[in-house]
């Protein structure tokens, strides 16, 4: 039990960005969800269904973020997108295995965990600080309040209840 990986979202998580914060957010709830269908034994269709899903989510979030450098010039651009790329063929070598196999690789949770926090935590944080600085705004700035506001410009409710 000890080494179990327990995956949740953490404030610390938060890069600075409201849109790329709410979009990791949303990652973590579908590798908890992944989790959960893991534990409480759903069967191996509905698992796949769910990696599925995660990588589909992945995909949209790495053109968010793609899109972000571009809109504020982020000079590592192509760096970053050559990252997301082979985040996104190491997920697909992963569910690939996993629907041929019909049985779930032991450390998967620990790779997908291990997968979004060092990528979130070395590269992502590298372009929040860039927009921080920047000139060039990211196109829908403006909006993240009217949108965004209620995910990330309140505490939480977990944090409410912690006191
Ligand atoms: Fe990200
Ligand atoms: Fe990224």
């Amino acid at each position: 039990m000890g080494d179990e990986v327990y995956i949740h979202w953490e404030k610390s998580y938060e890069i600075g960005n409201p849109l790329i914060d709410v979009e990791h957010r949303l990652l973590m709830m579908l590798f908890r969800k992944l989790d959960i269908a893991i534990k409480t034994g759903e069967s191996g269709v509905t698992v796949v269904r769910i990696l599925n899903e995660i990588k589909k989510f992945a995909d949209f979030h790495f053109a968010s973020e793609e899109n972000l450098m571009h809109e504020v010039a982020y000079p590592d651009v192509v760096h970053h997108e050559v990252l997301h790329s082979r985040l996104l063929a190491q997920l697909e070598v992963t569910i690939g295995r996993i629907s041929k196999k019909r049985e779930l690789p032991d450390d998967l949770l620990f790779f997908l965990n291990k997968w979004v926090l060092e990528h979130i935590a070395r590269e992502d944080q590298k372009i929040a600080n860039f927009v921080q600085n920047s000139p060039k705004r990211p196109v829908a700035e403006l909006i993240y309040p009217e949108y965004l506001g209620p995910l990330v410009f309140t505490d939480s409710p977990e944090e409410a209840d912690n006191g």
